[in-house]
């Protein structure tokens, strides 16, 4: 993909649940190997956001635009290969506990093997020396055969972020990938996030609750404030004013939900 083309492009998009304007009108570009946080309260859209991006969301209206395709015009089968490209973290993880982790990380092939093959991988692991090596990357070698409910919640976020290394997408969406974790941890996650990113210019996308987290690891920050852009700017041309903008209907006890 040429560097002209944008890995994300949002034309004028509205999100409605039921009578909830989760998004309004929002307009945005993202270019390869950025990194972008999307900062704001709880409530302000981050999720539903990320939720489009990586399309398992439509809009209510206006256009999602990923790696040069509308999403909400594409065959079920062209839409999973678009979103082969795209890898998504969450906050929880979402690993199966009961699995071994080799199985959990294997699931980033999922997207490519045959429902056979997946089934028969639960068995016999394929792809052995694959997950090993992102397990090493993401500094737990020894976990390949552990239980993936007896890890730490810092354990199982780095299990999560080896899935995507084996999806090996182009771009990374992350859903306050640190939010239940100590501050240790977040900051061990997010090096880890930034590194990938690096060394291999992957995009990344991070909703972050946390904003020195924010303006630490990422190259832009975007504020969002009950489903609008409140700001768009690289981090140095972020001001203290602006954070404050940003949160100022928190403090006063505004809440959406
Ligand atoms: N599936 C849904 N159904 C109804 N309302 C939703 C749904 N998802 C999100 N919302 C609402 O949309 C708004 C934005 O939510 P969300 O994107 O989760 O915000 P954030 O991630 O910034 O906390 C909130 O008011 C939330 O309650
Ligand atoms: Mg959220």
């Amino acid at each position: 993909m040429s560097d002209s083309v944008p890995i994300f492009e949002l034309k004028q998009v509205s999100q409605q649940f039921n009578s909830l304007s989760a998004l309004s009108e929002i307009n945005l570009q993202i270019s390869p190997g950025e990194r972008v946080a999307l900062v704001g309260s709880s409530g302000a859209g981050k999720s539903t956001l990320i939720n489009l991006l990586n399309g398992t969301l439509f809009p209510t209206s206006g256009e999602v635009w990923a790696l040069g395709h509308n999403l909400s015009r594409l065959s079920p089968q062209r839409l999973r290969q678009v979103q082969q490209q795209i890898g998504t973290v969450y906050q929880q993880f979402h690993l199966v506990d009961s699995l071994r982790v080799i199985h959990n990380v294997n699931a980033g092939h999922l997207s490519r093997w045959s429902f056979l093959k997946a089934a028969a991988s639960l068995i016999f692991p394929l792809e052995v020396e694959t997950a090993a090596k992102a397990l090493a990357r993401v500094g737990i070698p020894e976990k390949l055969y552990a239980r993936t409910d007896q890890l730490s919640g810092g354990q199982q976020q780095r299990v999560a972020l080896a899935r995507v290394m084996v999806q090996n997408p182009l771009v990374i969406l992350a859903d306050e990938p640190i939010s239940s974790l100590d501050p240790e941890h977040s900051r061990e996650i997010m090096d880890l996030l930034r590194k990938l990113s690096q060394e291999t210019g992957k995009t990344l996308v991070i909703s972050l609750h946390a904003i020195e987290f924010a303006r630490t690891y990422c190259d832009r920050l975007i504020g969002l404030q009950q489903g609008k852009i409140l700001f768009d700017a690289p981090v140095a041309a972020v001001s203290p004013e602006m954070i404050e903008q940003l949160y100022r209907l928190e403090k006063s006890g505004w809440r959406s939900n």
